[in-house]
């Protein structure tokens, strides 16, 4: 699958994004190694600390589908706003564990393309290696 492809699922996703409080509308799309995409969006909750965010509701549905990070070979990440949507902290320390460092990760407004990646968006990472010894 083409890399505009991803972008135009994610922007698919972002069409059922709910965020009656921001207003600010994020989708996701993860690509699998059998050609399978995952489509993720942004849910807001009036307990604001609730929302879930697009990246990590997209991934989370690839894992919950039994997808492993070895299985995701990108993610696009697209946003209605002036700029490119740098995911948030939250969702770094989520994609650190979830995904492989070099993964690509598309992120895109529709006017502007950035291609990140984890390892690039969160150098020094507190993973699993510091939990488990
Ligand atoms: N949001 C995402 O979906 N991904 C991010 O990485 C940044 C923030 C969402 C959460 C919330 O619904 C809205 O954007 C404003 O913060």
């Amino acid at each position: 699958m083409e890399k505009q492809e991803l972008i135009d699922k994610a922007f698919e996703a972002m069409k059922n994004s709910y965020a009656p409080y921001s207003r600010y509308h994020v989708g996701a799309a993860v690509l699998t190694k059998d050609g399978t995409v995952f489509k993720g969006t942004n849910i807001e909750n009036a307990s604001l600390g609730a929302t879930n965010c697009a990246e990590r509701s997209a991934v989370f549905a690839a894992y919950s589908n039994g997808c492993r990070k070895d299985d995701i070979v990108a993610l696009a990440i697209v946003s209605d706003g002036d700029q490119v949507c740098a995911p948030c902290g939250i969702c770094r320390q989520v994609l650190s564990e979830l995904i492989n460092q070099d993964t690509p990760i598309y992120l895109s407004n529709g006017k502007e393309e950035v291609d990140m990646t984890i390892y690039r968006l969160l150098p020094m990472q507190f993973g699993l290696k510091d939990v488990i010894r």
